[in-house]
Parts: structure tokens; C-alpha cells; sequence
């Protein structure tokens, strides 16, 4: 059977627990929304999707994504408008990242129409779930895990493909708290670190557990051969804002290809301001900081939106950044971006999608 998405099978849930949701008080990946969508893949095809309650999975414990990490997922939002039209943002982009993880991990391409339809049709259905305050949005999690139920160790032959969403508020509370990783390695040259692959995240857990006890709140990961040059956050893209121009490392096969990365550097460029991508070693950020030319740092995701870095921590030198009051770059493109979402000015880059 080929996927039409456009005769989804739809199981609404009896009850909708929308009252569940307190708009005042909105906590990251906490509350779920009432419906899911789910397709597999078998026989070499993807079968008809469905959108039924959200809900526990059934799986055999011998599945193999538990096992071998064959497992891969997307981070996307919706928004509401003034009058209450709802968009999802640049949900293609993240298709296409979609299937290039899902390339490097031996799984099947998701088709188009399965990733974005099939996501325009569930959050249509649970449009009562994108929450209205500024800064807040529907977030939207797509994922492929491996279901072969077998526990020997080769490529799965089948797949689910799945999406479940959950309103959202800011990931983080305050501007962050940095420790620059010099021990640990989240990605090498030749591995998954382009990929947004569960096990980036899981391999991460151990060092931010360490981290997290010293009082930091994140990892700036350094490159896994001479823990010279600045990576990402754990969560997010980094930029730092040294002089007047825009510094981001540059994209290859150890950093991921952030949605929210481009569209903060096209917003930049547009405006006229130079955006570098390129290798950027932790010395030149110690070097402009000492010389008062390190005006801003912050990160970049679907999730954290863009997050203000308070501190960095190299080795024993703290790097406090200036006060916020002073930063203009990042709380721009952060408005921009802001309004581009919420419809108060017009999309000129094809970026927002109606439901
Ligand atoms: C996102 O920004 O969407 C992410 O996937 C980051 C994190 C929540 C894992």
C-alpha cells in the first residue's frame, strides 16, 4: 500500500483533557496533547498512517531500538496567532534533516506527505493545544525508532514512525550557565553528530549529570580531536557575538543542522549583519572576551528558541558575559523571529505553514 495521507484514519479520543492544560503555567514536555500519529514501515513500505488517542505503546522487550539505539527524532513548533490561525514553521526543513538522519542510521525515508501532512492533520485536530502567550507554542515530536523484534545486532527491517505534541512554554527559566567540555567528546568526524539520533543525547547524560552538580546548567562541547574548537550546546547551536560581527562554527559532520540556526542567520544577514560560519576555537573567545570584545553569546533550537548565555566556564576562567540590558543582537532576531511566527509580520521566506 502506497501512503495517502489524505485518508488518514482518525480515532478522536471520548474526552479531550484539555482542561489539563493551565495556559499560566506551561512546563516543557509535560503534558501531552489528546491525539498521536503513527505509521509503519514493513515489507519495505510505509503503511497507512493513523491518528489515535495518545497513548502507551505495546512493544516487545526484544525491540530492537531499545537495544541498538536505531532511533531518531525531530523537534518542530506551532503557533497561534492574534485571531487564533495556527502555523507550523518550517516543518519541510526539518523533514529533510529528518531523512538525513535517518539516511546515516539505516532507516527508511519518510515520505513528505507522511511527515508534514500527516503533522498538519494532527495538530489541526489538536489546535486547542497551541497555547497563546508570547513565547509559548505547540511543540511537535516526530520520531522513527527500529521494531524488529530481535535482539541480534543488524539493521532493522521494520520501523515506527510517530508524532506526538505537547504545548510549550520557554525551555529555559534564565540565561544559561555554560561549562566548556574538554574531557568528554559528543562528536566526531565521520560519526552521528550531524544526525539527530537519540544516542547523541543519551551519550550526553553522564557528562550534564557531572555538570549539573557543579551548578551549570548546559555543555559547550569542543571538537573530539583537539577539544580546540567550540561544537554546540547540548540542546542548542551556539553563536557568539565578538566585535561587531556573528560567529557560529560552521556546519560538517559533527554539528547539527539547526532550523533555528538558518533562519536566525538569514534573518542577520538580511539585516546586514556579518554572520560568520566557521571554526571557532575556545582561545578566541577567551582572547575577545579578555580584550572586552565579547558582547553576546547565545544558543539556538527548535525547543530553547534563543537562550541567552549568562557564564561560560573554561578550565578556571569565568567568562561573565556583559549585562543583558546591553545586547541587541540576539534580542532582534529573537523579536523577529517572534514575529514572524505569531503573524505580526509577514513571512517573506516561505517559512510558516497553515493549517
Ligand atoms: C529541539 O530543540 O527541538 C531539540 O530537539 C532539543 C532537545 C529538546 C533535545
Amino acid at each position: 500500500m502506497s501512503v495517502s495521507t489524505m485518508d488518514i484514519h482518525v480515532q478522536k479520543v471520548e474526552k479531550s483533557r484539555i482542561n489539563q492544560l493551565d495556559p499560566n503555567n506551561i512546563q516543557f514536555g509535560k503534558l501531552y496533547a489528546d491525539h498521536m500519529l503513527i505509521a509503519n514501515y514493513e515489507d519495505g513500505e510505509w503503511k497507512q498512517p493513523e491518528i489515535v488517542p495518545f497513548g502507551n505503546l505495546s512493544l516487545s522487550p526484544a525491540t530492537t531500538f531499545m537495544h541498538y539505539g536505531q532511533a531518531i527524532f525531530e523537534g518542530v513548533k506551532a503557533y497561534k496567532d492574534a485571531d487564533g490561525n495556527a502555523v507550523i514553521f518550517r516543518p519541510h526543513d526539518n523533514w529533510k534533516r529528518m531523512n538525513r538522519s535517518a539516511h546515516r542510521m539505516g532507516m527508511p525515508d519518510v515520505p513528505e506527505e507522511l511527515f508534514v501532512e500527516g503533522m498538519r492533520q494532527l495538530v489541526k485536530l489538536d489546535k486547542n493545544w497551541i497555547p497563546t502567550g508570547e513565547g509559548t507554542s505547540l511543540y511537535i515530536r516526530p520520531f522513527m525508532i527500529a521494531t524488529d523484534e530481535f535482539i541480534g545486532v543488524k539493521p532493522a527491517e521494520k520501523f515506527s514512525f510517530i508524532i506526538i505534541t505537547s504545548p510549550a512554554g520557554p525551555y529555559y527559566a534564565r540565561p544559561v550557565n555554560i561549562f566548556v567540555q574538554d574531557q568528554y567528546v559528543r562528536a566526531f568526524p565521520g560519526g552521528i553528530g550531524f544526525t539527530k539520533a537519540a544516542g547523541n543525547y543519551g551519550a550526553s547524560m553522564y557528562p550534564t549529570m557531572e555538570i549539573r552538580k557543579m551548578g551549570y546548567d548546559q555543555i559547550l562541547w569542543t571538537d573530539g580531536l583537539e577539544h580546540k574548537y567550540v561544537q554546540e550546546i547540548g540542546t542548542m547551536n551556539v553563536f557568539f557575538v565578538i566585535g561587531d560581527k556573528v560567529i557560529t562554527p560552521n556546519l560538517g559532520e559533527t554539528i547539527l543542522e539547526g532550523v533555528t540556526r538558518d533562519s536566525v542567520i538569514t534573518l542577520l544577514r538580511e539585516k546586514g549583519v556579518t554572520v560568520e560560519e566557521r571554526p571557532l576555537s575556545i582561545d578566541e573567545i577567551v582572547d575577545a572576551y579578555k580584550k572586552g570584545e565579547l558582547k553576546e553569546a547565545f544558543g539556538t533550537g527548535t525547543a530553547a528558541s534563543i537562550s541567552h548565555i549568562a557564564e561560560l566556564t573554561y578550565h578556571d576562567l569565568h567568562i561573565k558575559l556583559p549585562e543583558e540590558k546591553n545586547w541587541t543582537i540576539s534580542d532582534w532576531v529573537k523579536q523577529e523571529m517572534n514575529d514572524i511566527r505569531y503573524g505580526r509580520k509577514a513571512d517573506t521566506h516561505g517559512w510558516i505553514v497553515k493549517l
